[in-house]
């Protein structure tokens, strides 16, 4: 139980290795994609505003939401029969049949484990069921969690259609960097993640009557969590009702975690599935999937149902959706029917994905005309958290994205990899929800019992786990290794853990709780990035570090449209701030902040518009929780010297020394990597002896993404548990080394002593 777990069953097999090349259709498609940018882009230059061509995009959103509310009034407009066809649909779900045996259990009993199917009803109906029955008469709330910030959303609007009720009222959500729940709020969705940030906030979540943790075969690391932790609280409030719901996997584990709760599985209505593996290895599952597709929408008759395909993540599912668009309408322009995809008509295609708009994810729900045949390309939020109705064929790419801790350099990366036996069935289940179907698995028999799990490797034993720790710390678990784990992470990643935080100096030697670390839980950030906006407050820049650190919540600020790269390369440079990427992104809030936050500027300079304006949004949440905290805001005016001190105190342990053309040597692992050819130092003449990053992007070669040079000096005092410096022969040249070699938890006075003399010597 020591070593972390490899989600690769069979590493060195075809299929493994397949799954970290990704598909190559996936790279032509990206190119393709900065194409059509470009020609986005010259229109822009050639007098249209951008705000108009994102315009034209709102707009597109809108007519979408509006064509939804019609849809579900579409059976006469009077509010009655509306409501009718509401109850109608309610009481066609198989939950329904049960709901008077559903609450029975869960009035006689503290914690009860409820398993069904698919779209059985599961995270619609029990809430509802709770709130019609009295569970929040006392005021109190029923608490939903969901593993996906989408699904949160997405089925928190469909409970208030259902109710009749505004989001935010009655019903709300809650997601990170989004809360919309009220007092008034009586059923409350958020993500896991969540709910776990209000335990620390009140122990003994006095708000709530009733938790569903939903979704719970998805075993994410925050519902273990909140799994282990709810059976101590429940002793404390033995009024609190607990209510697990899985899909048919692994439901006897939590019955058993909590003391042989009942189980009760709610009887569903599937019909048989004929499965089909491939004869051959598959070479590239996007082409595969599409050839499928296309293949069974002209062979089959559109009444024979929907298709549904698994693909990993955005850039494979829009790669499919489009091919598949480009594909079919080679046929139909062959048979003279259509010039354009938008005249076929007899069919849809809709992805989705976690970052697609929410107005545009809706849209999958959407009952087609019947001369229509609808195409839903996924990533795995269609295999539990979604349900769409009238799927009769899917398609199984075999894969699925899954973060992976790699504990040769202490970091999470998503990566593709094979999916467990238990989702592929899961999967291949989509197809028989309304009647038998067919599923249509991209790899061969053979290769699902060679390299497929029989259920994914839980989370919790596969990523780094140094804000959980901290987490359970605040809550007051001395020991963590004695925490009620419904599986064990292995050892080596809870005792890294505990040293990374410990080198930062949120644990003390004993491994408690500092002042730093408790003030680091009440942010809403990674431990690092907690800690520079913290420590920016002593250091009087903590109004241009909440800056930065929004700036880094989210992605890709600049534009890089094909075949205009040298224009836009040009633009980027001007906002260049020499040393320091994290004081270029400054740089740039600060000037679309002094042009007035316009988006006609962001489009002349190359910058995304809609990026700033979510950081925008961000910092001013996050502002919102320092005020709360009483944490003061300061302005470091012109002194940027201080900011990238401060941006050192958190990063100290992810630092790296020139060593070469734009190479550095990584400090603590002795890795080799290079500077990221975005990055503003990238063409200066003297590159800095010693710089810190924000990200390692690890392709073919290892990259420094966001980078900051620093003085070894303050590389050595905020990381003096780490590092060791060394006087050369020169005057005041200094080098710094490892401190030590151990990183066990015994060492860390000594280790800390030493430390402590080379400062003083040095200061000396
Ligand atoms: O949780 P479970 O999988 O058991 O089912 P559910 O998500 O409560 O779904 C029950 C029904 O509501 C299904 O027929 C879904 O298609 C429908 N639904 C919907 O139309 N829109 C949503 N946003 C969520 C569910
Ligand atoms: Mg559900």
């Amino acid at each position: 139980n020591n070593d972390t777990i490899n989600p690769f069953r069979n590493p060195e097999s075809e299929f493994s290795v397949k799954a970290r090349k990704g598909s190559s259709l996936v790279n032509l498609k990206r190119t393709q994609r900065e194409q059509t940018q470009r020609a986005k882009d010259k229109t822009t230059v050639e007098g249209t505003k951008i705000g108009e061509a994102l315009g034209l995009k709102d707009t597109e959103i809108k007519t979408d939401v509006v064509t939804n509310n019609r849809n579900l009034l579409k059976n006469g407009s009077s509010n009655v029969s509306y409501k009718e066809d509401i109850k109608a649909t309610r009481q066609s779900l198989p939950c329904f049949r049960s709901r008077t045996d559903l609450l029975t259990m869960i009035r006689e009993n503290q914690v009860s484990i409820i398993v069904g199917e698919t779209g059985s009803g599961k995270t619609t109906q029990l809430p509802q069921y709770l709130y019609e029955d009295g569970f929040t008469a006392n005021g109190k709330m029923v608490g939903v969690t969901q593993p996906r910030r989408v699904a949160a959303m997405s089925v928190a609007k469909r409970v208030a259609q259902e109710m009749n009720v505004k989001i935010k009222e009655e019903v709300g959500y809650s997601i990170r960097f989004e809360d919309y729940s009220s007092p008034k709020t009586r059923i409350k969705f958020m993500t896991d993640g969540i709910l776990l940030r209000e335990v620390l906030l009140d122990n003994d979540l006095d708000k709530y009557s009733c938790i569903i943790i939903d979704e719970a075969h998805e075993r994410t690391l925050n519902t273990d969590v909140m799994l282990g932790i709810l059976r101590v609280l429940l002793q404390r409030r033995k009024d609190l009702k607990l209510i697990i719901t899985s899909a048919t996997m692994n439901a006897a584990k939590f019955s058993k975690f909590f003391g042989n709760a009942p189980q009760f599985t709610i009887p569903g209505r599937t019909f048989p599935v004929e499965i089909n593996y491939s004869k051959y290895p598959v070479s590239d599952y996007v082409e595969e999937a599409v050839k499928k597709a296309v293949n069974i929408h002209l062979t089959t008759s559109i009444e024979s149902g929907d298709i549904l395909i698994f693909m990993t993540g955005q850039e494979d599912v829009e790669a499919t959706t489009e091919s598949i668009q480009e594909k079919l309408l080679e046929v139909y322009r062959k048979k003279g029917e259509a010039s354009t995809f938008d005249e076929i008509n007899n069919i849809e295609i809709f992805p989705i994905y976690s970052s697609l708009a929410p107005e545009l994810q809706s849209r999958i729900f959407h009952k087609l005309d019947k001369s229509k045949r609808k195409i839903v390309v996924a990533t795995n939020i269609a295999e539990t958290s979604l349900t769409i109705d009238g799927i009769r064929f899917v398609i199984d790419c075999g894969y699925s994205k899954l973060k992976v801790y790699n504990p040769r350099i202490g970091l999470d990366s998503l990566a593709i990899t094979p999916i467990s036996l238990a989702n592929a069935n899961q999967r291949s289940g989509r197809a028989g929800r309304t009647s038998s179907g067919v599923a249509y698995r991209l790899y061969t028999e053979e290769t699902s019992e060679t390299d497929m799990y029989g259920s994914t490797i839980p989370e919790i034993q596969r990523t780094n786990l140094s804000n959980t720790v901290l987490l359970l710390k605040s809550l007051g678990v001395e020991n963590v290794m004695k925490f009620p784990f419904i599986d064990t992470p292995p050892m080596q990643t809870l005792l890294n853990s505990l040293y990374e935080l410990w080198s930062i100096g949120a644990l003390d030697n004993f491994g408690n709780l500092t002042k730093l670390g408790i003030d680091m839980t009440k942010l809403p950030l990674q431990p690092s990035l907690s800690k520079i906006l913290l420590n920016s407050i002593k250091l009087g820049c903590s109004s241009e570090i909440l800056i930065i650190v929004a700036m880094l919540s989210i992605p890709q600020i600049f534009k890089r449209p094909k075949e205009r790269e040298k224009e836009s390369d040009k633009a980027r440079s001007r906002f260049f701030v020499a040393q320091s990427d994290h004081l270029t992104l400054l740089n740039v809030y600060l000037q679309w902040k002094s042009n007035h936050f316009s988006s006609q500027w962001c489009a002349k300079h190359f910058i995304q518009g809609k990026s700033l304006e979510k950081a925008e949004d961000i910092r001013k949440q996050l502002l919102r929780v320092m005020e709360k905290q009483k944490f003061s805001l300061t302005s470091a005016g012109s002194n940027w010297n201080i900011i990238r001190e401060c941006i050192c105190t958190g990063f100290s342990h992810q630092a790296a020394k020139l060593s070469g053309l734009k190479r550095y040597v990584h400090l603590r692992t002795g890795m080799h990597t290079q500077l990221h050819p975005t990055s503003a130092l990238f063409g200066m003449g003297d590159l800095p002896s010693y710089i810190i990053y924000n990200e390692l992007l690890m392709t073919s070669t290892e990259y420094l993404v966001c980078v900051t040079a620093v003085d070894p000096f303050w590389l050595m005092e905020s990381g003096l548990l780490l590092y060791d410096i060394k006087k050369k022969d020169e005057i005041n040249d200094y080098s710094i080394g490892l401190l030590g070699t151990n990183s066990k938890l015994n060492n860390n006075e000594v280790e800390m002593e030493d430390a402590r003399k080379v400062v003083r010597e040095k200061l000396d």
